[in-house]
């Protein structure tokens, strides 16, 4: 792989703040080894069209503070269907094209493992707000999202004390918790709901009327999107069973995966960028950039997008003894 001439890069899945300064990094590492670049437009769904242009350094200038994805992104369930893998590698191919970065998260590096399989040379890298994938501690997109729930929650929180209210906050993450559980511990939510871990809506019911015998003047809840119990379920719950209690639902939404990434984002984003350039040029294939103990690590594609635990007991532990 030395003598690599041209790549491609694409972003795929939901956006991640962070993915920006991630292609700015392989645009510009690749070109300090004379490899060019060409961008896929809208990810997988691009590439199944041929949908390539070339990205010089220019092209990748004032963009690392930037949200969302210059590259765009898109859903792409045909990418599933054989057929069309193929056909991506025969548009990569012809394109002249030697080696794939696919950044984005687990369902996005299930069509890395796809091409890896048809054997074209695919490396990953880690982007999702979710932070579903194993192995690694934490993906580009995290940090900026957890820090965009936690401003609006400080928020929510004025306005839940002064009124004497439950707030029940949904916030995304798939079928991870990682981002609610995250979340509560931040801002010190006096309950999290996860899917790891089911809740019965009436103990929480019961925690919300004896932290107000306590004196709080608030109660703040976080749910996950796939959590067992929904937010709005559980809001209906405390309005309809618990006496005494005004509830209110606010789902965050999108917004999480909006606006300019933090400082910690653009750096792993650089970090991840040039690292899988580098694993491309050493002949590495068929795994994912990620971190483990401070160190940019290569994640086979298979452990990568294998169940992973990030909401440990431990961490649930924490958020429920600060809680009290
Ligand atoms: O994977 C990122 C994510 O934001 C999830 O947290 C959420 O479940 C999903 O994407 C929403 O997808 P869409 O933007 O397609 O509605």
């Amino acid at each position: 792989m030395s003598n690599l001439k041209r790549l491609a890069v694409l972003t795929s899945g939901g956006d991640a703040p962070g993915m920006n300064a991630a292609i700015r990094a392989v645009v510009r590492t690749a070109l300090a080894q004379g490899i060019q670049t060409m961008g896929v437009t809208s990810g997988y769904a691009g590439l199944v069209e041929g949908r390539f242009r070339p990205l010089d350094s220019l092209a990748v200038s004032g963009i690392i503070q930037r949200g969302g994805t210059v590259l765009h992104s898109a859903r792409c369930p045909a990418f599933r269907l054989p057929d069309t893998q193929h056909q991506a590698v025969r548009y990569l191919e012809e394109a002249g094209i030697e080696a794939l970065i696919v950044i984005g998260g687990n369902g996005s590096q299930q069509g890395t493992l796809a091409l890896h399989r048809l054997g074209f040379p695919v490396v990953g890298i880690a982007s999702t707000i979710d932070n579903d994938l194993a192995e690694t501690e934490t993906t580009i997109g995290v940090d900026t999202a957890l820090n965009t729930a936690v401003g609006y929650i400080d928020r929510l929180r004025d306005t839940a004390s002064s009124h004497h209210r439950a707030f029940v906050i949904e916030v995304m993450g798939r079928d991870s918790g990682y981002l609610a559980v995250m979340t509560a511990i931040a801002i010190g939510a006096e309950t999290a709901v996860v899917p790891e871990l089911s809740l019965d809506p009436e103990a929480v019911a019961q925690d919300v009327q004896a932290a107000y015998a306590r004196g709080k003047t608030h109660y703040i809840v976080v749910v996950a999107e796939g959590a067992a119990l929904k937010a709005w379920q559980l809001t209906d719950y405390l309005s309809h069973h618990a006496s005494g209690v005004d509830a209110r639902l606010s789902v965050l939404g999108h917004v999480q995966r909006g606006g300019s990434p933090t400082v910690r984002d653009r750096v792993l984003a650089s970090q991840f960028g040039t690292a899988a350039v580098q694993s491309l040029l050493e002949g590495h294939r068929g795994i994912v950039i990620g971190l483990s103990k401070g160190h940019i690590i290569e994640i086979p594609l298979e452990a990568a997008i294998a169940p992973c635990e990030k909401v440990t007991p431990q961490l649930l532990a924490l958020a429920g003894i600060l809680a009290r």
